[in-house]
């Protein structure tokens, strides 16, 4: 008998999870709650309704129905103890419990973890809504441009890169005033650095660290980096404007945060997502995340030819030493479709077509993020990032040209994606 997985979450990171883990001959059936349009359209795959945030009620779920692994998606189940509650019923669970999902739940625990580890980072001080004052001579003191974060999740909107002193006070105070919530109590006044960023995701099980290949994000809206931050609007991997030494600095540093979390006795198993800067004096960590980034994860599997289920067992059960990765020569690229009006308002409901057609472009898949399927068969948009364009070829040329043929051939009222995915892989650093 196969494995049964149950991996929690419903976006593209979990449609190229659950797509890499029903295609590995050890793999029974994919149970995905909540999962979406195109997860429930997966071989081997059911889309199952549960309360994901709620530590006891997976634990039950995946006990309850002799599920072999968990592999927890977003960063909210974990922060909320998700894997500590399966792991306490003796379900194997890749991802973080609570206490390693502070390094993403709490920016200031994460700034302090790196500076007691001595990892390279900006320099930041954290005050909250009774240091008010303060926070803001030390704006006034270290000058603009410089980085204002709320401390916890804030659904990728709690940072503010101000470029004049006035925007970042703004900052301080929206954020001490409440506009976060919880998140929000605790405020970060950060140094701002300059350069190319780019991610590095390791499989980390205790000491053990695995990188994966780089990666890099187009965070914008729009065409040439112009409009609003989203919560990404394409990526491409590997990155060639890493250099063979960045490269070999940003592995060595996310194997010293393998050791501080050890040393800070928290057994971590699960992905370790470091968010990088490429500055003059080297490579600097801006952030981590606790979990697969999306949409990073939809270039990064696709890649990958190590049999995925193998690797998140051996992780979840703490014999990830000794296992290798293996990549395919190919690079990826891949194009979010966005529904009209993202990020801000926009509607949902919009029937889609054409993805069939997408897919029979050589080397592409699509990954569905905010998608529903009716139970007459028809797909609806559900979300303001839609799908997922991914296409692998042997140079990012012919591959930008594959994700953008099969991006046309996808229809919905409203899509609209950058047409400027990529394109950074070909031309030199700035
Ligand atoms: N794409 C950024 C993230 O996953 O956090």
């Amino acid at each position: 008998m196969g494995m049964r997985i149950l991996v929690i979450g419903s976006g593209g990171r979990e449609h190229a999870i659950v797509r890499s883990l029903a295609a590995s001959p050890l793999v029974e059936i994919v149970l995905v709650a909540p999962g979406n349009g195109g997860t429930a359209l997966e071989p081997n795959a059911v889309n199952t309704p549960l309360a994901t945030e709620d530590p006891n009620a997976v634990a039950s779920f995946a006990s309850d129905n002799e599920v072999d692994l968990v592999v927890v998606g977003p960063e909210a189940p974990l922060v909320a103890g998700v894997a500590d509650a399966v792991r306490d019923l003796g379900v194997p669970v890749f991802g973080p419990g609570a206490s390693g999902a502070r390094v993403e739940g709490s920016k200031s625990f994460a700034k302090e973890l790196m500076e007691r580890h001595g990892l390279p980072t900006g320099r930041a001080l954290t005050f909250d809504a009774l240091d008010r004052e303060a926070a803001i001579a030390t704006v006034r003191a270290w000058g603009a441009p410089i980085v204002i974060k709320a401390d916890g999740l804030a659904a990728g909107k709690g940072v503010t890169v101000a470029m004049d002193v006035d925007t970042a006070i703004a900052a301080v105070e929206e954020c001490l005033e409440g506009r976060f919530g919880e998140a929000g109590t605790h405020v970060l006044v950060e140094e701002y650095l300059q350069g190319p960023e780019c991610s590095m995701l390791a499989f980390v099980c205790g000491r053990t660290m695995l990188p994966m290949e780089p990666v890099q994000d187009h965070k914008r809206v729009g065409d040439g980096d112009t409009g609003p931050n989203t919560g990404g609007m394409g990526v491409y991997s590997p990155v060639p404007l890493v250099t063979p030494a960045e490269h070999a600095t940003m592995v060595e540093i996310m194997q010293e945060a393998a050791h501080a979390l050890a040393d800070e006795g928290i057994e971590y198993r699960g992905v370790l997502y470091g968010g990088f800067i490429l500055t003059e004096a080297g490579p600097k960590l801006l952030e981590f995340n606790a979990r697969f980034g999306d949409p990073e994860t939809q270039v990064v599997l696709p890649r990958l030819k190590t049999d995925l289920a193998e690797v998140l067992l051996a992780c979840a059960e703490g014999r990830l030493e000794g296992t290798k990765l293996e990549w395919r020569d190919d690079v990826a690229v891949s194009v979010v479709l966005a529904s009209e009006g993202y990020p801000g308002f926009y509607e949902t409901g919009k029937v889609i077509t054409g993805i069939e057609e997408a897919e029979q472009v050589q080397g592409v898949s699509v990954y569905h993020a905010g998608t529903t399927l009716d139970v007459d068969g028809t797909l609806r948009t559900a979300g303001g990032r839609v799908l997922n364009v991914t296409a692998l070829a042997s140079d990012f040329s012919l591959a930008r040209e594959r994700a953008y043929e099969a991006a046309r051939r996808i229809h919905f009222e409203g899509a609209f994606c950058r047409s400027d995915i990529g394109l950074r892989a070909l031309r030199e650093r700035d």
